[in-house]
């Protein structure tokens, strides 16, 4: 069967409650259910973390996983700072799609650099938990 390997970041696990006008009121663990449902052919595995090094671990994991096919990375504010998960995308050879809930370019201005992005097969941003959809189909195709 497909595995596909769902990566939160910080401050994710707090969804349906922050800042629903930004992020929207439905929590993960609701949209996954959603999800599971709809793609009942692949095994969506889900970690969320707020500490940047366990998402580093999470990258890792997933690229010597022998069954996982590929990553959906919502790595959250890291995306903006973290070179060492940019180095840890680099370091496997599973395909990464990222994807932002909110459209970062249309945010403040230092949410408009994405370190990960040049790292990743593509990135979705602006398209709401959608996104995290759509990035899953883009790993199937
Ligand atoms: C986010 C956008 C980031 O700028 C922010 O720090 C997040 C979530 C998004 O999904 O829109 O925590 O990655």
């Amino acid at each position: 069967m497909v595995q596909i390997e769902i990566i939160n970041g910080p401050n994710l696990n707090l969804l349906g409650t922050r800042e629903p006008a930004v992020y929207g009121d439905q929590t993960f663990e609701d949209f996954l259910v959603g999800l599971r449902a709809r793609y009942t052919g692949v095994e969506i595995g889900y970690n969320q973390s707020n500490v940047e090094g366990e998402i580093v671990n999470m990258i890792q994991a997933a690229g010597q996983s022998e069954s996982c096919t590929g990553i959906v990375l919502n790595a959250a504010a890291y995306s903006h700072t973290s070179i060492a998960i940019a180095d840890a995308i680099k370091s496997i050879s599973k395909p990464v799609v990222l994807v932002h809930i909110s459209n970062i370019y249309s945010r403040e201005v230092e949410r408009h650099t994405d370190l990960l992005a040049g790292s990743a097969k593509g990135m979705i941003s602006g398209l709401g938990l959608g996104g995290y959809e759509l990035a899953l189909r883009a790993l199937l195709m």
